[in-house]
């Protein structure tokens, strides 16, 4: 077997953070094998390598990942396995006729991704296969740049976890960490507003919503978020920020105001929103 199956990350959301790397290996990939983490909606990696990378001579097929939690060491639940064991074939029936794969996976694969998942589960069926991965710049990176706080400087001690962990060990990380990265916050924010507010760190969190696209938003008053953030949001809590807020985007067309997201979730601290791409 002479292809290769590539694991590209897309960057969070904005096209000009896909890697020149990563827009050229899907260029000369004929096929692309992207995740949807919803059946009824489209793929969020695929949609932003399409805006990039003409598509329309390539086999794209969209498998649908259920979103349910994974425990290292454990089985998944039965319909994830059956999805990164659909995936697994579709890539392997392609492979095995000499074509490349290319399987694009938002931000970076190293980072909560469903790409070394995939790797795994190839890898038990055909371990002599091919594979690559290409790094994306994670959600994370796209969120700091987007409040203007650094993730970590000097001594200082990073976790990035899921937001779904137990209060108990959230806790404990919260209280270890200099800077605390909340992935996967969206279910869960009355449970975060209420720990973080129990040890004094309300006021050290900003939730960025969709940073890169636009209807990126930065709230700095997480507890006066009125609904369900949107999947892609993360909670950065830095100890050691010097008081640095989220900006108002700075661009050359001129920044937008953020009426709408104030009237929409009666926010006054929601104060960055992307007005156009630089
Ligand atoms: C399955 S993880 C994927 C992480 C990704 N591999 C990375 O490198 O950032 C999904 C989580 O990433 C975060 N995320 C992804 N895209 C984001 C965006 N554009 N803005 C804010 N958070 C985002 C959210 O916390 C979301 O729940």
């Amino acid at each position: 077997m002479n292809a290769t199956l590539y694991i590209v990350g897309t960057g969070p959301g904005d096209p000009q953070l896909l890697t020149l790397k990563a827009a050229h290996v899907i260029r000369n990939s004929p096929v692309i094998v992207a995740p949807r983490g919803s059946r009824n909606c489209p793929s969020t990696a695929l949609s932003i390598i399409e805006q990039i990378v003409q598509t329309g001579d390539k086999t794209v097929i969209q498998v649908h990942f259920p979103m349910k939690k994974i425990k290292t060491g454990r089985e998944p639940d039965p319909e994830v396995r059956a999805a990164w064991n659909f995936a697994a074939k579709q890539v392997l029936h392609h492979l095995e006729r000499g074509l490349d794969v290319c399987f694009p996976t938002l931000g970076d694969p190293a980072i909560y991704s469903t790409g070394y998942y995939l790797y795994d589960t190839i890898c038990a069926i055909k371990p002599e296969v091919s594979v690559r991965f290409v790094p994306g710049i994670p959600a994370m990176s796209s969120c700091s740049a987007v409040i203007g706080e650094p993730i970590c400087l000097g001594d200082e001690m990073v976790a990035v976890v899921p937001a779904t962990f137990s209060d108990e060990r959230l806790r404990d990380i919260l209280l270890h960490f200099d800077t605390i990265v909340l992935m996967k916050v969206h279910r869960v924010l009355d449970r975060l507003v209420e720990l973080l507010g129990s040890i004094d760190l309300l006021d050290r969190s900003v939730l960025v919503e969709r940073a890169g696209t636009d209807e990126e938003m930065a709230y700095t008053s997480i507890e006066s978020i009125k609904r369900p953030p949107h999947y892609y949001s993360t909670i950065i809590v830095r100890k050691n920020g010097n008081g640095r807020r989220p900006m108002v985007h700075k661009r050359s067309t001129g920044s937008r105001s953020n009426h709408s997201a104030e009237s929409a979730f009666g926010l006054t601290t929601a104060v960055a929103r992307r007005s156009s791409r630089i």
